[in-house]
């Protein structure tokens, strides 16, 4: 592929651009051009990422007690994370220099959007994960799209710590989010959020891991706010687990313990952005535990219909929490980021909800009888 060409496309394919009129189907890279780091030269690549649903809650809104809940199913992004929106603009931005391969540390879900683009681009993705700590989904995705997967006897910090060495030793782009492409289409979520809602909401809950994704959100809302598209910005209410929460104790932890492996991380890449993100938006970045994510976890699944994963659910968690201690959000709009699909767990799904099945005969009064119709 010519480093060149202004898209990825076979020579002689001609460009078509699937968008409806709500501009679903443009991707991030052509809806938002004009403020991301595209140039004449930037292939325009997209599976689909962006334009995700802001959802309104039927159940935990009225718990929280606000004039508005609402969830944004980052989900819903073509690899099944937000991961997508930055990594569009980073693999864009290696295709655009050059680049013949890519590389990641993760604890799932970088790897597998990582791998999804690669693919689309025709680069070789390599993803370095620690070893048995990675959900079984995210694992196939990776698999699937042909990636080169390296699993190391060690934690999520130490496989960055490896990706970013190796990338200073070799022609690899290093794509997680100390790659300033990813920040960029990340914070592309926070447009939508005001485009949609007409401005910022005033709280935003999230899940806070290697803390790129609150770094975005701010940079979004501060810029919408700068070019007078939004009136104001929201308070960012970021959510660490209990035992992986070294922004809420201000020291790394080095052996990060939690059922949400995607944010089991003890030493964010973007510390002191998050801590500038929370500081300036008047926000806080405080501890769930691992039951209070679950339980949240549950509810989405069994409330509202969302089924995400543990990690997604902190945000939520951490909301509910907040109004538990005293928090009033009266004629407040929140937003929870939905960060993660519950595809990506199957195995903490079946552990939570499925019940022993057992198979019985197939006629009409055994069914009966199993639905409690008789
Ligand atoms: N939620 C999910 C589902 C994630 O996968 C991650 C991070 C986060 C929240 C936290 O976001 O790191 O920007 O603060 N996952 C990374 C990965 C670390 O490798 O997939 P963050």
């Amino acid at each position: 592929m010519s480093p060149t060409s202004s898209t990825s496309r076979p020579a002689g394919r001609e460009e078509l651009s699937p968008a409806g009129p709500s501009g679903r189907g443009l991707g991030v890279l052509r809806r938002y051009r004009h403020l991301l780091p595209v140039t004449d030269a930037t292939p325009l690549i997209t599976l689909g990422e962006g334009d995700t649903p802001l959802v309104r809650s039927v159940k935990l809104e009225q718990e929280v007690g606000c004039r508005a809940l609402y969830f944004k199913l980052e989900s819903c992004n073509p690899s099944g994370s937000f991961k997508d929106r930055g990594m569009v603009v980073a693999v864009a931005k290696a295709v655009e220099r050059g680049d013949r391969a890519v590389l990641c540390a993760s604890t799932g879900n970088t790897s597998a959007s990582a791998a999804a683009y690669a693919a689309h681009c025709g680069l070789q993705a390599y993803v370095i994960v620690p070893y048995g700590r990675i959900a079984e989904g995210k694992l196939a995705q990776t698999c699937a799209h042909g990636a080169r997967i390296i699993a190391v006897d060690g934690s999520f910090d130490d496989a960055l710590r490896l990706a970013r060495e190796i990338t200073q030793r070799h022609p690899v782009a290093l794509v997680n989010s100390i790659n300033p492409h990813r920040i960029e289409g990340q914070k592309t979520a926070a447009f939508e959020i005001v485009d949609e809602l007409g401005d910022a909401p005033d709280a935003l809950c999230l899940p806070v891991g290697n803390a790129g994704n609150i770094t975005a959100y701010w940079r979004g809302f501060v810029e919408y706010y700068q070019r007078e598209v939004a009136t104001r910005k929201p308070r960012l209410w970021g959510f660490q687990s209990a035992g992986a929460a070294p922004l809420v104790l201000g020291h790394p932890v080095a052996e990060p313990q939690t059922v949400a492996s995607a944010i089991r991380i003890g030493n964010p890449a973007s510390w002191q952005a998050a801590i500038a993100a929370r500081d300036e938006s008047g926000g806080d970045i405080q501890a769930v535990t691992d039951e209070e994510i679950l339980a949240a976890y549950r509810r989405l699944a069994q409330e509202e219909g969302i089924f995400c994963e543990p990690a997604s659910a902190a945000g939520v968690a951490g909301l509910l929490k907040r109004v538990r201690e005293g928090a009033d959000l009266s004629e407040k709009t929140a937003v929870c980021i939905i960060t993660g699909s519950g595809l990506k767990d199957p195995e903490r799904a079946m552990a939570e909800f499925a019940p022993e099945l057992r198979p019985v005969p197939p006629d009409v009064p055994t069914i009966e009888r199993e639905m409690g119709l008789e």
